[in-house]
């Protein structure tokens, strides 16, 4: 069946349509093509169409191309402490990740006019405090208002904790906190990246069990996404469970 591409939907159209996909489906198409849309705002939208094996032409995907933008979610909204025990701040913080297992590597990325950033590149120090659920709203607080203002231990009633390898002081209420030392800091453009050594690792003993293990599933640990705040779910997996053989049952019949 020839395939005639003698429209552009709108992009509501596109829209609407893109529930329609199902990868399944695909296989009784006879003829598929992609069609650009270039939209005023710089946007565009490539739009599978595909001729349909019983007739008619039915739109299975649609992507809206926008420019490059700083989207990966979700990502965790940690809770930056610098200063010292008694010179304390917080920040909060989501341009940030584990980059290095050996040595623990860890990066921040702050934009020069926070009053953290001063701070941290004085006392070439910082701690992570990971987030739980319970603190977002102190988390969401932490970055709004400005330590040049306004004590955000004291306003957010936040515990100082000493840490053992860095001056400043670590969220007594945070599960984990990680003490970094600061070896980089790169110019990036909006923001600078303070790349660290992890130092030492603070965790909660609740969250450990006789074993030594680490239970970090139980610290209710929140996720930001889109400017959004999410408690995270339940478990879908663990490491490697896609290779896992299931065991066999010692009764069951040979093959
Ligand atoms: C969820 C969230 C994530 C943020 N992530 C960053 C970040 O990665 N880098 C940054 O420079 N500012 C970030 N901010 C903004 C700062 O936390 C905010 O400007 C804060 O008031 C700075 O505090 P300070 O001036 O006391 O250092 C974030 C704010 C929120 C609410």
């Amino acid at each position: 069946m020839p395939l005639l591409l003698t429209f552009l939907p709108s992009y509501d159209k596109i829209k609407k349509n893109q529930h329609r996909f199902s990868k399944n489906r695909i296989a009784y198409y006879t003829s598929c093509a992609v069609t650009r849309t270039n939209f005023a705002n710089g946007q565009n939208s490539s739009i599978t169409i595909c001729a349909a094996a019983g007739g008619g032409m039915e739109i299975i995907m649609a992507k809206i191309k926008w420019r490059g933008g700083a989207l990966i979610a979700p990502l965790p909204p940690v809770m930056v402490s610098s200063g010292d025990m008694e010179n304390s701040n917080i920040m909060t913080v989501a341009w940030t990740g584990i980059i290095n297992t050996i040595p623990p590597k860890t990066y921040i990325s702050v934009r020069p006019k926070r009053h953290s950033y001063n701070m941290i590149k004085e006392s070439g120090e910082f701690v992570i405090n990971l987030t739980p659920a319970r603190l977002v709203k102190e988390a969401d607080y932490c970055g709004i208002y400005t330590g040049a203002k306004v004590d955000k231990f004291e306003k957010c009633k936040l515990t100082k904790e000493p840490a053992t390898e860095v001056k400043c002081a670590l969220i007594g209420e945070s599960p984990l906190s990680l003490e970094c030392k600061v070896t980089e800091i790169i110019p990036l453009g909006t923001h600078d990246m303070f790349l660290a050594d992890i130092v030492a690792v603070d965790v909660d003993e609740e969250l450990i069990d006789k074993e030594g293990k680490l239970h970090l599933e139980k610290a209710g640990l929140a996720a930001y996404a889109h400017g959004e705040y999410f408690e995270l779910g339940k478990r879908i997996g663990k490491f490697g469970f896609s290779a896992t053989k299931k065991k066999k049952h010692r009764n069951s019949p040979k093959k």
